[in-house]
C-alpha cells in the first residue's frame, strides 16, 4: 500500500497511554500498516501525551471540563478527528462516555478495548469484580463501539488465568500485556480491510463473529 493510501488512526486517551504506545510500536514495526494522525486527550495531564510527542506524533487536548454538554464535547472531538482526516478511531483508556454525536459519524470505524471478557463486567473495576465473583479466568476484549456502553460487538478476546493470590493490580498487569498484543492486531484487520461492522455484528473475512468474537489463543495456534 502506498503511503498516500495508508489508513490514518486517531487515538483517544485519558491517562498512561500504554495501549497507545503499543500502537506506536506496531506501526514502527509495520505490523500495522497505518499512520497515527493524532493522539487526543480529554485530560491535559495525561502521561500518554508526552509519550506521543516524544514519538513525533501530533497531539491535541480537548478538555471536557470546558464544554457545557457531552454533545458539545463530542462535536469538538469529531472536528479534531476530521481536521486530521482520521479513518479509524482507537479508544485507548479514554474515560469519557460518548454520545451519538461522536459515535454516529464514526460508526464501524470506532474501536475500544475493555479489560474484561465481555459481555461480563461492562463499566469500571472489572478486575476486582472478577476476583469478587470467584472467577477462574479474566481477560480483555476489543470491540466495535455502539451507543451501549461496552456493549458493541466483540472482535477479539484474550483470556488469562486468575491465580489464588491475585489482587486487582496483579491481575491487571497480567491482562495489560495481552491488551498490547490484541489491540493492534484487531486494528490491523480493519486496516487490511478484513474487518467490518454490518447488521450490528462484527465480520472478519466475510464471516460473522460470535458473541465473544475471536479467541486470541485459538487464533495464534
Ligand atoms: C486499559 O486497561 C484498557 O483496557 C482500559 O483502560 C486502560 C488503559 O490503559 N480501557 P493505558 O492508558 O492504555 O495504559
Amino acid at each position: 500500500m502506498s503511503p498516500a493510501s495508508k489508513k490514518r488512526l486517531g487515538i483517544l486517551i485519558s491517562g498512561r497511554g500504554s495501549n497507545m504506545q503499543a500502537f506506536i510500536q506496531a506501526c514502527a514495526k509495520q505490523q500495522l500498516n497505518a499512520d497515527i494522525a493524532v493522539v487526543i486527550s480529554n485530560n491535559p495531564n495525561a502521561a500518554g501525551l508526552e509519550l506521543a510527542e516524544a514519538a513525533g506524533i501530533a497531539t491535541q487536548t480537548v478538555d471536557h471540563r470546558l464544554f457545557a454538554s457531552r454533545e458539545e464535547f463530542d462535536a469538538a472531538l469529531v472536528a479534531c478527528l476530521q481536521e486530521h482526516r482520521v479513518d479509524l478511531v482507537i479508544l485507548a483508556g479514554f474515560m469519557r462516555i460518548l454520545t451519538p454525536t461522536f459515535i454516529s459519524p464514526y460508526a464501524g470505524r470506532l474501536l475500544n478495548i475493555h479489560p474484561s471478557l465481555l459481555p461480563k463486567y461492562p463499566g469500571l473495576n472489572t478486575h476486582q469484580r472478577a476476583l469478587d465473583a470467584g472467577d477462574s479466568e479474566a481477560g480483555v476484549t476489543v470491540h466495535f463501539v455502539t451507543p451501549e456502553l461496552d456493549g458493541g460487538p466483540p472482535i477479539l478476546q484474550a483470556r488469562v488465568p486468575i491465580e489464588p493470590d491475585d489482587t486487582a493490580e496483579t491481575l491487571a498487569s497480567r491482562v495489560i500485556s495481552q491488551e498490547h498484543s490484541i489491540y493492534p492486531l484487531a486494528a490491523s484487520w480493519f486496516v487490511d480491510e478484513q474487518l467490518t461492522l454490518k447488521d450490528g455484528r462484527a465480520w472478519l473475512n466475510g464471516k460473522a463473529l460470535g458473541p465473544t468474537g475471536i479467541d486470541y489463543a485459538s487464533h495464534t495456534q
